[in-house]
């Protein structure tokens, strides 16, 4: 019996970076590998365009005056 594959979880921090939960690799457009930028277990991918490390975060968002939209209303309940 095999263990159950590791679910990713890929979260929007407010004003900041895509934050993604799990055991991932990344890749780059050719299938090469993208070495990580530490050891941390979670990957944090740039999303405001600064960070001189993309597709990592290196932390400009804080400095660039990136901001998120207003937040979109909930969407009505299904019938
Ligand atoms: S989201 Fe952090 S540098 Fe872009």
């Amino acid at each position: 019996m095999s263990l159950p594959a590791e679910r990713v979880t890929i979260t929007v921090r407010k004003n900041g970076s895509l934050l993604v939960t799990g055991d991932v690799t990344i890749l780059d457009h050719t299938g090469n590998v993208i070495p990580r930028i530490n050891d941390k277990p979670n990957v944090a991918l740039c999303r405001c365009g600064q960070s001189q490390r993309k597709p990592y975060c290196d932390g400009a968002h804080k400095t660039s005056g990136f901001v998120d939209p207003v937040d979109p209303p909930e969407a009505p309940p299904v019938p």
